[in-house]
């Protein structure tokens, strides 16, 4: 068909690498679609219309364009999420260069066309306000993810610090939090260093009336775990809206450690500190009007004696359920728990209950003899080494005063309790609004049981009980769906 070969010397009107951006701009508003159907048609077929071709050979043509579009809208519009142009979900009242803001009014000084200069992109670009109104609201998880560091207050008491700090300093981390830094500073292999500079800096406050903005200096630790680290301490001030002093951020930069045993850990750590921060969320959507979850809360505080006033650790209190079961049978309640997804949801609850951040792995900073029962409503397999969690708990445990916990086991297999949660939301009519916390918690779940919640065994947990000095009152092999052992246990009286 000699027509043909004039078709090769018809150049589409839109440069190639366009396209994906109009694609993508017609996912956007489907009724593009139709416009960009009606472009391919004049740029394909009408040519050969022109060049007068067989009428036949035309409407083929014509056929087998409409079949293509066809094809390539549907599968533009019905393939794998994930070869999807990412959209960025709508942000609340965002702002944007206003008209009279750009240069000119031509294409290039738009916002995306600056965007797509600077960041050479051809993905619709963030908005301009992305950091303050998406980045910004979760910045402080990321002080988590860093390099060790410990936050103190005005009075230099450490108030808290990283998952990477309390990898580097592993066996000391617990006592040290509410302690003041020379707690710390006393654990440091250059200490008397330390306390020299110390010194130093309380001279140059005291000289020039006012706090320095940073203060740095050479940190040396002998740790058991990574033999001697070295870091560089970068203090910053943290203040306030006025601009006061509020406190201060002690970033510890490694210069030398056991890198490939610290990174291990650390991995270990930070993998299972956002786990349980995606968590929270679907877990607190979903699993409080789980009526097995409700009776698993109450079947584990029923140890606690009943007439309130006692003195109660929940410990992994995650967003607040157990203590809130404790609270409503008049108990005083002082919940712990480390992750700050699960303490965010926590906290505005307004559940009148103490919450200490810290961790269950590291409770050497509570006294002895506060409580007169503990609670762990399935945490105990999160802990590395329940045994020494169970002789803390012990310690910190009143005479005659009693523990309740719930934990998977070696022999745990969470597809029952998954299905008894699925049932239950279709049951209620609530699946379908929950769909995508519910696929949260199942992946969520699925990684827990890969990962942590088989480590030991019931015996295993029964004996560290033992050991830790419990006598044990109950014990229930499987329950909540078979999820779950149980078990009451008390500290004998003097
Ligand atoms: C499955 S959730 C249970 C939460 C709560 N007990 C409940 O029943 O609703 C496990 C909780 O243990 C917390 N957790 C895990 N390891 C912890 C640790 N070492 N110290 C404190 N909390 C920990 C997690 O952050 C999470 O909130």
């Amino acid at each position: 068909v000699p027509a043909v070969d004039k078709t090769e010397s018809v150049e589409l009107p839109i440069p190639v690498k366009a396209w994906p951006e109009i694609i993508a701009a017609a996912e956007r508003h489907p009724l593009s679609f139709f416009a960009l159907g009606i472009i391919g048609f004049l740029t394909l077929v009408v040519p050969l219309g022109l060049a007068k071709i067989d009428g036949g050979v035309l409407v083929v043509a014509m056929g087998a364009y409409s079949l293509l579009f066809a094809t390539v809208a549907a599968i533009v519009y019905f393939r794998p999420r994930n070869l999807r142009f990412e959209e960025p979900a709508p942000i609340a009242d965002p702002v944007r260069f206003k008209k009279s803001e750009t240069q000119s009014g031509d294409e290039d000084s738009s916002e995306s066309g600056k965007l797509r200069e600077l960041y050479g992109t051809d993905k619709p670009p963030p908005n301009l306000d992305t950091w303050y109104r998406r980045i910004r609201p979760s910045l402080h998880q990321a002080s988590y993810y860093t390099v060790p560091t410990y936050y103190l207050d005005r009075d230099l008491y450490i108030v808290d610090y990283n998952i990477a700090f309390e990898v580097a300093f592993r066996t000391k981390a617990g006592k040290l939090r509410g302690k003041h830094v020379g707690f710390f500073i006393d654990i440091l292999a250059n200490a008397n260093q330390v306390y020299e500079h110390g010194k130093q800096f309380t001279n140059r406050v005291k000289a020039e009336g006012t706090f320095p903005f940073v203060d740095f200096e050479p940190i040396v630790y002998h740790s058991d775990d990574f033999g001697t680290i070295e870091f560089t301490k970068v203090a910053s001030q943290l203040h306030d809206a006025g601009g006061k002093l509020q406190g201060w951020a002690v970033a510890l930069m490694p210069r030398a450690l056991n890198w490939p045993a610290f990174e291990e850990q650390l991995r270990q750590k930070l993998f299972q500190d956002k786990l349980w921060s995606v968590y929270s969320g679907p877990y607190d959507r979903i699993l409080p009007d789980f009526p097995a979850y409700k009776q698993l809360i109450q079947d584990v505080i029923a140890v606690v004696p009943a007439g309130g006033a006692n003195h109660v650790a929940d410990l992994g209190a995650g967003t607040g359920n157990v203590t809130a079961a404790l609270l409503a049978q008049g108990h005083r309640v002082t919940a712990i728990e480390n992750n700050v997804g699960m303490l965010d949801r926590f906290s505005v609850k307004g559940l009148r209950a103490t919450i200490v951040k810290g961790s269950v792995d590291n409770l050497e900073c509570l006294k002895d003899e506060l409580f007169d029962a503990v609670v762990m409503v399935n945490v105990l397999y999160a802990v590395d080494d329940p045994l020494k969690c169970l002789k803390e708990t012990h310690r910190i445990l009143k005479p005659g005063g009693v523990i309740g916990f719930s934990t998977t086991h070696q022999e745990t297999n969470l597809d029952e309790l998954l299905a008894g949660i699925r049932a239950h939301l279709e049951a209620t009519g609530k699946f379908a609004k929950l769909q995508v916390d519910f696929d949260v918690l199942q992946r969520i779940n699925r990684d827990i049981e890969k990962s942590i919640a088989r480590r030991f065994s019931r015996k295993q947990y029964l004996s560290y009980a033992q050991q830790a000095g419990f006598e044990l009152t109950r014990i229930v092999d499987s329950t909540y769906h078979n999820a779950v052992m149980l078990v009451h246990a008390g500290k004998s009286g003097k």
